[in-house]
This record gives C-alpha cells, sequence and structure tokens, in this order.
C-alpha cells in the first residue's frame, strides 16, 4: 500500500500521515516545482483557478512509482471546488492499471459527494475504491476501518 499525496499548508500532510500510521502504507509526497503563493489566499485560489480553467498543471518534481502496490491511497485538498490540477498531472504521467485507488481529501467545507464526480474524471487508470473526506482523525479512522484496511 502506498499514499501519494499532494499538501499546500500541512493539513492534507497530516492526513496522510495518520492514513501511513493506521495501515502501514508507505508516503510518498507529490511535490511540484511551481512556487506557490501560500501565504495569501486570494492570491493563491486565482493562481489555482488559472491552472484549472486553462487545464495546466506544475511539473512534478517527485519520483512516483507505484508498481510494487496493488492499493494507492492519493491526497490532495479542495480548490475551488475541485482538485488541484496536480493530480490530473499524475494520472496523466502514471499507469494505475491493476491498481486499486482510493481518494481522501481535505477541505473547508466541501463534502466527499462534492468533489467525488472531479476525481472520478481524472483518474485514468485503476479501480475507484470508495473514498472519504480526511478532515479530521474520526473520520479517517472510521473510513478505514469501513475498508478493513487497519493493520
Ligand atoms: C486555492 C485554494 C482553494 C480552496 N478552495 C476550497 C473549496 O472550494 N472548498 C473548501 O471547502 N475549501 C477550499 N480551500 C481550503 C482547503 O481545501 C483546505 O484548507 C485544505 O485542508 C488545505 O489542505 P493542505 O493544507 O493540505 O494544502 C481552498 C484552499 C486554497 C488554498
Amino acid at each position: 500500500m502506498q499514499i501519494l499525496y499532494f499538501s499546500l499548508t500541512g493539513t492534507t500532510k497530516k492526513a496522510a500521515n495518520k492514513i501511513s500510521d493506521l495501515t502501514g502504507a508507505t508516503l510518498t509526497e507529490i511535490e511540484v516545482k511551481r512556487v506557490y503563493p501560500k501565504d495569501d489566499l486570494s492570491k493563491m485560489k486565482d493562481v489555482a483557478l488559472e491552472e484549472q480553467k486553462d487545464k495546466i498543471s506544475p511539473e512534478i518534481v517527485s519520483n512516483i512509482d507505484v508498481k510494487k502496490d496493488d492499493l494507492i491511497f492519493i491526497g490532495c485538498p479542495v480548490w475551488n471546488q475541485q482538485l488541484p490540477m496536480v493530480i490530473s498531472e499524475i494520472f496523466d504521467k502514471v499507469n494505475f492499471e491493476g491498481k486499486k485507488i482510493i481518494g481522501f481529501f481535505t477541505s473547508g467545507s466541501t463534502k466527499y459527494t462534492e468533489i467525488e464526480s472531479d476525481f472520478k474524471r481524472v483518474v485514468k487508470s485503476g479501480q475507484i475504491l470508495d473514498g472519504f473526506m480526511a478532515n479530521d482523525n474520526e473520520e479517517i479512522l472510521n473510513h478505514l476501518k469501513k475498508l478493513e484496511l487497519i493493520k
């Protein structure tokens, strides 16, 4: 099992660490070359929206290798009611054929049902299992119990 995650301000990173603690999955941070204005939320929202409108992803600098894993968690924040463009870039670059994929997301208020269709749209290979919001430890624990993935 492996956890791929993208996190701008640390919330998704915390969730990814929790999932790793509970399941034993290894962690890979998806890092990008672009330096985002993460301390200026309104500017950051504009930058994200511009990427989403133009369908341009930042360049990924992490080495992502999922060959040895059958089950992959993919996590990121919700940006402007959508996924950050880097998640769609992952599916353009990495082949997930034969893998099970579980999305987990963090947000201020957006719910899983509001982001699920966007995730289904960007996943180009692999089999999607039930994903979840990972804003707090209880949500994470409950979902992993349901999936029977607690180590
Ligand atoms: C550019 C941007 C857009 C955002 N858009 C939304 C949104 O549409 N809905 C929402 O609930 N939260 C939104 N948020 C809040 C983040 O999803 C939330 O703070 C998330 O947990 C941040 O994760 P991170 O610390 O791993 O980057 C947005 C934050 C940023 C920076």
